[in-house]
C-alpha cells in the first residue's frame, strides 16, 4: 500500500491551467485574480468583504493589530489549536489566556470562558479567539452574547472550516466566517486545508472600515484609498500612514484559489462521506473512547478519534505507511508558553484529549480501498 497521509491537497489539470495562464499574464502579484478570489470567496462564505493575505498566520496577525491588541491585553483562546492562533496575540504584545475545551465537542467551552470572565474585574479581557477545530463550527451566537456582556471582540479562527456551519437559535445555517456574530474571521490555504494555494490566507468581515484597514496593513500601511491621503505631491505619490507589512498573496496563488473554490462543495461532500464511513466502522468498538461522528455542518478538515493505547496505534499505523497525526499538542504546554507559567494540570480536558486523539486520513481524493485499509489496520492492531 502506498503512503497514506492524514491530509493532502487535491490539484487538477484545471488548477494547473489557471496558474499557467496567470503566470503568462501581466500580473504576478496583486492583480485581477486577487480581487476575483476575494469576491468569490466572500460570496462562498456569505460575507461582505474578504481580504486575501499571504497565509493564515498573517491573517491572524493583521486582525490582532487591527483590533489594537497592545502590551498586557488579555485575550482568551483554546489550547487545542495550531500555535498560530495564540501567537498572534503575542505578536501584538498581548497576553494569551487559554481556557479549557468541552470534552464532547473539542471546542472552547463557553461555560469555562464565562467562569473566567466572572472571576476577573470587567475590562480585564479584550477579546476571544474561538477555533472551528477540525471543521466543527463554534456556536458563535452564544459566544456573541457573552462577548457583548463583557464588551469583547471575537476573531473566529475558521482555518479548518470553510463551508462549515452551525444552526442558530432560529434554525438558520450560520456559515463559518460569515461575520454574523463576530468582527472578523480568518482562513488558511495551506495544502492540507479545504482550499489550497500552497500558502495563503483570508480575512472576512462585514465591516468596510476594518476591511480597508486590513488592506492597508497588508501592504506596508500604505493608504489604498486616494481620498484618504493626507498630502499629495503628484501622480507618483503614495502615502504610508501606519506600520504595516508585506503580507500580499500572489496573483497565481489567487488563480489557484479561485479554481479550487469551484470544487469546494464537492470536496466537502466527499469529506462528509468519509466521516460517515469512519463513524460506522468505529461505533461500539471497545478501543474507541470517543469519535467525532457525523455532525451537521461539520466541515471535516480532520476526523479525530480518541483511542485507548493511542501511542501504540500511532506507531503501528506509521509502520504500515498510514500517517495518522496528532492534532494538537496543547499550546499551553509548548515551552514558549510554559515560560508564562502554564503547566500540566491547568487544562485537564485538553490534556486528556491530547493523550488519546488521533486524526485519521481525511481528504477528498482518499480512495475507498485506502480508507478500508486504514480501518482494517486499526482493527488488526487491537486484535493483537
Ligand atoms: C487553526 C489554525 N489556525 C491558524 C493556522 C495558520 O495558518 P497558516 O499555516 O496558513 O499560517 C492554521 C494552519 O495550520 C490552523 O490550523
Amino acid at each position: 500500500m502506498k503512503r497514506i497521509p492524514y491530509g493532502r491537497q487535491y490539484i487538477t489539470d484545471e488548477d494547473i491551467q489557471a496558474v499557467i495562464e496567470t503566470l503568462k499574464s501581466d500580473y504576478l502579484t496583486q492583480g485581477p485574480k486577487l480581487a476575483q478570489f476575494e469576491q468569490t470567496f466572500a460570496k462562498y462564505i456569505g460575507v461582505k468583504y474578504a481580504v486575501a493575505v499571504s497565509n493564515g498566520t498573517a491573517a491572524l496577525h493583521l486582525c490582532a493589530l487591527a483590533f489594537g491588541i497592545k502590551e498586557g491585553d488579555k485575550v482568551i483562546t483554546t489550547p487545542i489549536t495550531f500555535s498560530a492562533t495564540a501567537n498572534c496575540v503575542r505578536y501584538a504584545g498581548g497576553e494569551v489566556v487559554f481556557s479549557d475545551i468541552d470534552p464532547e465537542t473539542y471546542l472552547l467551552d463557553i461555560q469555562n470562558v464565562r467562569n473566567l470572565l466572572e472571576n476577573y474585574p470587567k475590562g480585564t479581557f479584550k477579546g476571544i479567539i474561538p477555533v472551528d477545530f477540525a471543521g466543527r463550527a463554534v456556536d458563535l451566537e452564544a459566544f456573541h452574547q457573552l462577548a457583548d456582556e463583557y464588551a469583547l471582540w471575537i476573531i473566529e479562527d475558521a482555518c479548518h472550516a470553510p463551508g462549515g456551519y452551525f444552526m442558530d437559535s432560529k434554525g438558520v445555517k450560520q456559515y463559518c466566517g460569515n461575520g454574523k456574530h463576530t468582527e472578523s474571521a480568518i482562513f488558511s490555504f495551506h495544502p492540507v486545508k479545504h482550499i489550497a494555494c500552497g500558502e495563503g490566507g483570508m480575512i472576512t468581515t462585514n465591516n468596510e472600515i476594518l476591511s480597508n484597514k486590513l488592506r492597508n496593513l497588508r501592504t506596508h500601511g500604505i493608504q489604498q484609498i486616494p481620498g484618504l491621503k493626507q498630502f499629495n505631491h503628484g501622480p507618483w505619490y503614495y502615502e504610508m500612514q501606519e506600520l504595516g507589512f508585506n503580507y500580499r498573496l500572489t496573483d497565481f496563488q489567487a488563480a489557484l484559489g479561485i479554481s479550487q473554490l469551484q470544487r469546494a462543495n464537492i470536496g466537502l461532500e466527499r469529506r462528509r462521506e468519509i466521516a460517515s464511513i469512519y463513524e460506522k466502522a468505529f461505533t461500539g468498538k471497545s478501543y474507541v473512547i470517543r469519535q467525532t461522528g457525523v455532525i451537521i455542518g461539520h466541515a471535516y478538515h480532520l476526523y479525530v478519534v480518541e483511542f485507548s493505547d493511542r501511542n501504540g496505534l500511532y506507531d503501528y499505523l506509521h509502520e504500515t505507511n498510514i500517517f495518522a497525526q496528532v492534532h494538537y499538542i496543547p499550546v499551553h504546554l509548548m515551552p514558549y508558553y510554559r515560560q508564562f507559567g502554564w503547566k500540566e494540570g491547568d487544562l485537564p480536558h485538553a490534556e486528556k484529549y491530547y493523550n488519546n486523539c488521533l486524526s485519521l486520513p481525511m481528504y477528498p481524493t482518499l480512495k475507498n480501498d485506502e480508507q478500508n485499509f486504514v480501518i482494517e489496520t486499526i482493527e488488526r492492531y487491537y486484535r493483537k
